[in-house]
This record gives structure tokens, sequence and C-alpha cells, in this order.
């Protein structure tokens, strides 16, 4: 495993469409919660960018920062060098990839780095359809919220070839304060899986922990006071803590994607012959709550404990 502190982004803006330009065109599909400000991090720090988004008007902001919009991912990779998918989960990114109007047939030599948490069979087998084409796969998920993609603050967990580590250091640069390179592509999504069980275990005991010290007739604030002068209270538990009181879901993680988060999580464990007890036991109830709150913030399960 190497650690990367990513030197400052390129401040030349490179000419749309140059695939030798010293600073590669990036195209970057997928600008939702998480994509968007990732975008336009990329092209405040002068990327040239072309943006694809299934729901267009999404992406439309990003023309003011310079970004040219396309009308499907075909378009988005032409004339780019780099690529970026953060759409919400596998079969979303295999449909931009190989769907109609897919990017991979038009994109001989082109660098794919895919950001979303898509779990470890998806990553093999889009690694597997991009080598078909001759592209390069890099699978680079990122631990961090919607605050840390907005700030550059994200942590990018990569993994992938050496030979590209070099090109994407001021693009990761861009995007977050560390980069971990862990190893041949996969590794990333495969940590990117136990960061995410650490993280819906973590909401479920303190949603589960508010919960009870409510039916036990405390204030749960005092709690929350508590755990936060105490090393037993992370700063994430915290905020989430803090979100669930306020009774305030806006959504920071969906808890729809929280919840395949999971699944993929005990999908892995059960492909390797192990068992995930605590995230086997939170998920029941966690679908049943994202029947109503699936596009709240995960701190919605806080309802149902
Ligand atoms: N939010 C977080 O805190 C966080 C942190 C780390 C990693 N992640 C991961 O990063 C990825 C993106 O998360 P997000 O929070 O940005 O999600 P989001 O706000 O729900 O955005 C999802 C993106 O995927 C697109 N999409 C969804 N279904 C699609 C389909 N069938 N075909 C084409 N495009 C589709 C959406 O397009 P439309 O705009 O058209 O719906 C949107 O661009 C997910 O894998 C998530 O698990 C999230």
């Amino acid at each position: 495993m190497t650690t990367n502190q990513p030197p400052s982004p390129h401040d030349t803006p490179a000419p749309l469409g140059d695939r030798t330009a010293k600073t590669p065109v990036i195209a970057f599909l997928g600008t939702g919660r998480m994509g968007s400000p990732m975008a336009e991090n990329l092209a405040r720090s002068g990327f040239g960018l072309r943006v694809w988004n299934r729901t267009s008007s999404r992406a439309a902001t990003l023309a003011e920062h310079g970004a040219f919009v396309a009308r499907t991912p075909a378009e988005a990779v032409q004339g780019a060098g780099i690529l970026i998918t953060m759409l919400a989960d596998g079969p979303a990114t295999e449909r931009a990839a190989n769907g109609p109007d897919g990017f991979l047939p038009r994109c001989p030599g082109l660098v794919w780095v895919q950001m979303a948490t898509v779990g470890a069979r998806w990553s093999a087998r889009l690694a597997v359809t991009a080598a078909r084409h001759g592209v390069t796969f890099v699978d680079a998920p990122v631990s961090g919220s919607q605050a840390p993609a907005r700030t550059g603050q994200l942590i990018i967990l990569a993994s992938g070839p050496d030979r590209v580590h070099d090109m994407l250091t001021p693009v990761f640069g861009a995007l977050g304060r560390t980069t971990v390179w862990l190893g041949p592509a996969g590794d990333g999504t495969r940590a990117k899986l136990v960061l995410n069980t650490w993280l819906v275990d973590l909401v479920e005991t303190t949603a589960e922990a508010l919960s009870f010290t409510g039916r036990l007739g405390l204030d749960p604030a005092s709690i929350v006071a508590l755990l936060q002068s105490s090393p037993l209270g992370s700063p994430y538990a915290v905020q989430k803590a803090t979100t669930m009181l306020a009774g305030d879901f806006t959504a920071a993680f969906a808890l729809k994607h929280a919840v395949k988060d999971a699944e993929l999580a005990v999908q892995a464990a059960y492909g390797i012959g192990t068992h995930l007890p605590l995230t086997e036991a939170l998920l029941p109830r966690w679908r049943h709550t994202a029947v109503e709150h699936a596009d709240d913030d995960l701190s919605a399960v806080y309802i149902t404990a």
C-alpha cells in the first residue's frame, strides 16, 4: 500500500478533445450528490471536462464552470484521456459503458477510473469488459460524503496498474486530501466494502443507542454530549446522532445507497465463505425503512430503531 499526498492540481486548462495534452481532458459520468461537486472541483482545477448525466438538467450547472455537457456517454468520452464514472451502482455503470450510446466501443486507450461503490463482483466484471476494449481500468471508490466531495477532502481508495499513478495524481489531488494506492484493481472496492461495513454498523449502533436512551427515560441529547466528550463517540457517530435527534434527514448519503452497500458487503462475505452477523441483522429493518425513506439520509434509520 502506498499513500500519495498529491501536489496541487494543474492550473492550465487543457483544450477539449486533445488526448495528447499534458493535462488530459476528463470525461465525467454521473453528476449526482457526489459526482456534481467532484466534477466541479476538476473544472476549478483547470481540467478540460466533458460531463454526462442521465437527467441532463442535473449536469447543466457544470457548463457554468466551463464543462461541455454531452448528450450520451459515447459523446462524453470523445477526445478524453481519462474517464471517471460516479453513477449509482454496477448496473447503471455497465449500461453507460455497454448500453445504447455506451462509451466503451468509442475509447480504446482511455484510462477509466471507476469511483462509485459497485461492489467486488461488479468491479471485476467492469474490469474484464474494459480490458476487452483496450481500456485501462482503475478501481478507486471514495470515502467521505457530500461535504468532503465539495471541499476536495475525499479519501481515495485507489487500485490499478502502477503505470497510471503519476497521470492520476493531479486528478485525485483535485478531488481528495489523500490517495491510498492499495494494489491491483479491485482492492479499492474491497477496502470500501470494509469501510462501509464499519459505517452502517456504526449508524445502526448510534440509532439503537439513542432509541434505547429515550426508552430508559433519559434525554438522548445528554448521551450525545457524553459520547462527544469521550473516546467512544467518533466524529461521524456524533454527527449522525445530532441529525437523528434534529430529525433532519436531508441526504448526504442516501439510505438506498447505504442499503446497497450493506448488501454488497454481505454478498462479498458469502463469496469468500464467511458472514457479517451485525450487518446482516440490520438489513431487514433498513430495507423496510427505505421503502419510505430511500432518498433520505441513512440516519433516517433512527425513525424505526
Ligand atoms: N453520498 C455519499 O456520501 C457517498 C459517499 C461515497 C460513495 N458514494 C457512492 O457514490 C455513488 C454515487 O452516489 P451519490 O450519493 O452521488 O448518488 P446519487 O446522488 O443518487 O446520484 C446517482 C447518480 O447515478 C445516476 N443514475 C442512477 N441510476 C442510473 C441509471 N439506471 N442509469 C444512468 N444513471 C443512473 C444518477 O442520475 P440521475 O441524476 O439521472 O438520477 C446520478 O447521476 C454511489 O455508488 C454511492 O454509493 C456515495
